[in-house]
């Protein structure tokens, strides 16, 4: 043993990790605005766990008991009403954070080389993260957790050959129903909070492994001075762990507000129809996901069924959510920062913001003519965005990108 160590470091590398990974991991020091929201997604994931476990403890997983079981929360629970708007507004602010987080990788050229695979786990991460949403809502078992479930899930039916089986296999029943309640309940508590948290483990690892892009995209490990530290580096503790409660301190004044102000956020956070009980005789008059996934809903319409199958619109909307694992290979560009790019990837980046915000408004929309040809359109662009990236990334005359980063 190595006496000059202290108990704990001779028996377990609490020092060593604490170095590698905080006071001696070199951080460029130019981080600004876009990237706090990968400390903020973390400190969501913690506030989410820690919400659902309290809520756990009153909630009851039973299609009889779920509705009344959530009102029993909010009315007679102590701080009951908090823990869940604390949790049913964390939801939409998780994806706020993801959202920016991941444009903060268009900008930047975050997901090209040495990062790919910081970016796929991203990407798994984002799936499961819908995967998790899409189930927690189900639970209060309002009209629109059933409904939007009934939707959502009747299109796995429409896969060909395996269609009708699948659907049975996924809902444990002929419709949604109880068994669809329980099992989405143990998966949404237990089994995809695990993986979340796996995920972001090894999204961090593979982080670190590489280290970060930053807003110049200038590789700081490049250029380091003889002690081998990156000159354009700075020790992420206690540099970045203070700068982080800044950006902590302010989300959590405009999350506080959301919270206490407006949880319902006007029917984008919780619709108005999920306040009713899940009513298998009536369908509401208009059913649709939450914002955050609504994009994609919106592409699922967009696409015309063929020969009486809706297949097509599922295809299409996977495509549209895997499509962005392509990125870091489709990009043929020879810098990162947007500061540095040519015009017409910053062209094509605006268009694909608008297409995207479009389509989230538009899948919130009922369907009209006009709604569905401007879907169509959008959904056009969308894929464009990608398709044509190889080209429009390898046009265009690029700036030159300085060896140290700028600020
Ligand atoms: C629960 C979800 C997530 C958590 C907790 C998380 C956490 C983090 C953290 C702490 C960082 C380092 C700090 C920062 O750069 O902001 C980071 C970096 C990064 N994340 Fe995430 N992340 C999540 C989801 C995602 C998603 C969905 C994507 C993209 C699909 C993504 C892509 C990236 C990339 C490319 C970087 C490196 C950025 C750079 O160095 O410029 N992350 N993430």
């Amino acid at each position: 043993m190595d006496n000059n160590k202290s108990w704990i470091d001779q028996r377990f590398p609490l020092t060593k990790v604490w170095n590698e990974h905080l006071a001696e991991y070199y951080t460029p020091r130019n981080f600004n605005f876009w990237y706090f929201f990968g400390s903020l997604a973390m400190l969501v994931l913690v506030m989410q766990i820690v919400t659902g476990i309290f809520l756990t403890m009153h909630f009851k997983p039973d299609a009889a008991n779920a509705f009344a079981s959530v009102e029993y929360i909010m009315r007679d629970v102590d701080w009951g009403w908090l823990i869940r708007y604390l949790h049913s507004t964390g939801a939409s602010a998780f994806f706020i954070v993801i959202y920016l987080h991941m444009y903060r990788g268009l900008l930047y050229g975050s997901y090209k080389a040495p990062r790919e695979l910081i970016w796929i786990l991203g990407m798994v991460l984002y799936i499961a993260l819908m995967a998790e949403a899409f189930m927690g809502y189900v639970l209060p078992w309002g009209q629109m957790s059933y409904w939007g479930a009934q939707v959502i899930i009747s299109l796995f039916g429409s896969v060909p050959f395996i269609g009708p089986d699948l659907l049975i296999w996924i809902l444990g029943d002929y419709a949604v129903g109880d068994p669809a309640l329980n099992r989405f309940f143990s998966l949404h508590v237990i089994a995809l909070p695990l993986i979340l948290v796996v995920l972001v483990f090894l999204h961090i690892v593979a982080l670190h492994t590489v280290g970060s892009n930053n807003p110049d995209g200038v590789e700081i490990k490049k250029n380091k001075d003889k002690d081998g530290i990156p000159k354009d580096g700075i020790p992420f503790h206690p540099y970045y762990s203070v700068k982080d409660i800044v950006g902590v301190v302010v989300f959590l004044m405009i999350f506080s507000s959301v919270v206490f102000f407006a949880p319902a956020m006007n029917g984008y956070f919780l619709e108005s129809a999920n306040f009713v009980v899940a009513n298998p005789l009536k369908t509401p008059d208009h059913i649709a996901p939450l914002w955050y996934l609504t994009p994609f809903y919106s592409v699922l319409r967009a696409i015309p069924p063929m020969f009486g199958s809706q297949f097509p619109g599922v295809v299409g909307m996977f495509a549209a959510l895997l499509i962005l694992l392509a990125l870091p290979w489709i990009d043929r560009s020879k810098v990162k920062s947007i500061r540095y790019r040519s015009w017409p990837y910053k062209v094509a980046l605006g268009v694909f913001v608008i297409s995207f915000i479009v389509l989230g408004w538009l899948g919130m929309q009922p369907v009209t003519p006009l709604n569905a040809l401007l879907a169509r359109v959008f959904t056009v662009a969308y894929f464009g965005f990608f398709i044509l990236m190889p080209w429009f990334t390898s046009i265009g005359k690029t700036k030159e990108v300085p060896t140290r980063v700028t600020e």
